[in-house]
């Protein structure tokens, strides 16, 4: 018998205008941790879908422990042994923790009663085997995205599988939670699972994987043991040319205590989630937000935008102060905010690339009242070409779009607005590293040009690699700043951990 799990052989699948696969072999071996790496379009999803039955293949074949299969559909896959969490988790809002991980396979009584106690009970016990404690009877929609994670990786686990797939499930972890999900991982695999995994986080690939295969373009480009190979050589493999263009260091320390304040906050508080925070940005200044899930960077950012209203604080733009209390305040003030939401508040899936891209920049596509097509497809070009967006063409619906894809369009919205102040949030999420590069060039840019940044990202690396200053929260408290010499990813985690410190001192008081 081979040690193969699965093969996929000769696996190929066009859309209209795009040729996603092109004749791709896939092999996973028996208990290994799989990743499947490759730039934003290069057809990692599509694989997965056509495995676990929702996209079906134009040809090729896929067998699964020496067994032809075609799945028609994901019970099908399931049923096989193939468990999916999807880059886009399937989970349904409205219902509770345990209505959601028990969804269609609910335990009946001899009656055909739903046993609603054993469900609670079950779920409650899977969910604290990945160390999470909290209420099963919650509704989804009210627990944060890190848990619905979870909440979809113990709904996979609890079906016998085989083969676990996951499908960047990490963009919306913080650090902790990512150890989490690879404590679960490394768990599965000594159960003797199989796990493909797929992130753009080079370091998680080589902390968690055993195994990669590469795809550019649709095309199968390499296949190698992680030990055999170096960050330098898997880029140069996705991205199809020297990986050294793309490797940039900490930023440059520039002295900005004689340029112009743009924006200062004062002791924002909002809620139970921001408590007196003071933040100052000036022009052309990019400041990172830093702190883990919960620990208020999002809530902030609203505020700034006037999303959310602070109870307390004030906030000056250029001198003045302003009252933010809707975001249409904050855009005649200047200020735009790329949110980490794209799927709710981000893009229109059945509008072109073009009319997502121009929605908020209406006066820029008018000429004299009218709507300008041309001027659109202008604007829709440039941010195609500068952000390498793959489409066929402006007039492509979003919503065919790959995930990494979709949230670059979100983010060319945004700059087409030309605002003096942009906050971003987690904007490379999903993003591959030769596109995250591009992304990098294109904030700095813009700060050069005077325009400052806030920039949210959990990813400590890039917040040094980008920032000129780093402001640290801690449960809604700004425990920190860094800049400089002393800026680094060591020291952001030490202020943190200071920060955490000192809240249990002032607790134990
Ligand atoms: N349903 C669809 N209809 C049309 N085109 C599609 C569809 N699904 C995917 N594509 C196209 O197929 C190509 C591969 O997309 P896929 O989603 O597999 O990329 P990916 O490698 O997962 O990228 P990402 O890292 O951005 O998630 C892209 O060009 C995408 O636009
Ligand atoms: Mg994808």
């Amino acid at each position: 018998m081979s040690d193969f799990l699965l093969k996929m052989t000769g696996v190929s699948k066009e859309f209209p205008g795009v040729k996603a696969l092109n004749n791709v072999d896939f092999y996973i071996r028996k208990g290994e941790v799989h990743s499947l790496m490759g730039e934003n379009g290069a057809g990692k999803s599509t694989l997965i879908k056509i495995l676990t039955g929702i996209y079906t293949k134009d040809s090729g074949t896929i067998e699964l422990n020496g067994r032809q299969m075609s799945p028609q559909n994901v019970l099908e896959a399931q049923a096989a042994g193939i468990s999916t969490i999807f880059q886009e988790l399937n989970l349904i809002p409205d219902l509770s923790i345990a209505e959601n991980i028990f969804l269609g396979r609910e335990p009946k009584d001899r009656f055909g009663k739903i046993q609603w106690k054993k469900i609670y009970v079950k779920s409650t016990e899977a969910l604290k085997d990945l160390g999470i404690n909290i209420d099963v009877q919650l509704k989804l929609k009210d627990i944060g995205a890190a848990i619905q994670q979870m909440v979809a990786l113990v709904r996979a686990l609890d079906i016998n599988a085989n083969l676990v797939v996951m499908d960047e499930p990490t963009s919306s972890l913080d650090d902790n939670e990512v150890k989490v999900l690879f404590k679960v991982i490394r768990n599965l695999k000594e159960r003797g699972v199989s796990v493909l995994f797929i992130s753009h986080r080079l370091s998680e690939i080589f902390e968690i994987c055993d195994r990669v295969t590469i795809l550019r373009d649709g095309k199968l480009v390499g296949e190698s043991l992680i030990r055999d190979i170096s960050h330098g050589e898997l880029i140069s493999k996705m991205i199809g040319k020297d990986s050294e263009s793309i490797v940039s260091n900490k930023k440059k320390a520039i002295d900005f205590s004689t340029k112009e304040t743009y924006l200062t906050a004062n002791g924002i508080s909002s809620g139970i989630m921001l408590k007196g925070i003071d933040l100052s940005i000036r022009k052309g200044e990019i400041v990172g937000l830093a702190g883990l899930l919960g620990s208020g960077r999002t809530e902030l950012a609203r505020v700034l935008f006037g999303d959310d209203q602070a109870a307390n604080g004030k906030i000056e733009i250029n001198g003045k102060k302003v009252s933010l209390k809707h975001p249409a305040d904050a855009i005649i003030n200047g200020v735009a905010f790329c949110s980490e939401e794209r799927k709710a508040e981000g893009i229109i899936p059945n509008m072109s690339v073009a009319d997502n891209i121009t929605l908020a920049s209406f006066s820029d596509i008018t000429r004299f009242g009218f709507f300008s097509r041309k001027k659109q497809l202008q604007i829709t070009n440039k941010y195609i070409k500068q952000l390498s967006i793959k489409t066929p063409g402006a007039n492509r619906e979003i919503k065919f779009l790959s995930g990494g894809n979709q949230q670059k369009v979100i983010l060319a919205r945004w700059l087409a607005l030309k605002p003096d102040f942009i906050i971003l949030d987690e904007p490379t999420r999903g993003i591959d590293v030769g596109a995250k590069s591009e992304i990098d060039k294109l904030i700095q840019s813009m700060a050069n040009e005077g325009i400052s940044i806030l920039l949210i990202s959990s990813e400590m690396e890039e917040l040094v690699k980008r920032c000129d200053r780093v402001a640290v929260l801690y449960e809604g408290e700004k425990v920190g700043e860094l800049q400089g010499e002393e800026l680094s990813v060591d020291a952001i985690l030490h202020t943190i951990t200071a920060g955490h410190n000192r809240k249990l001192q002032g607790a134990n008081k």
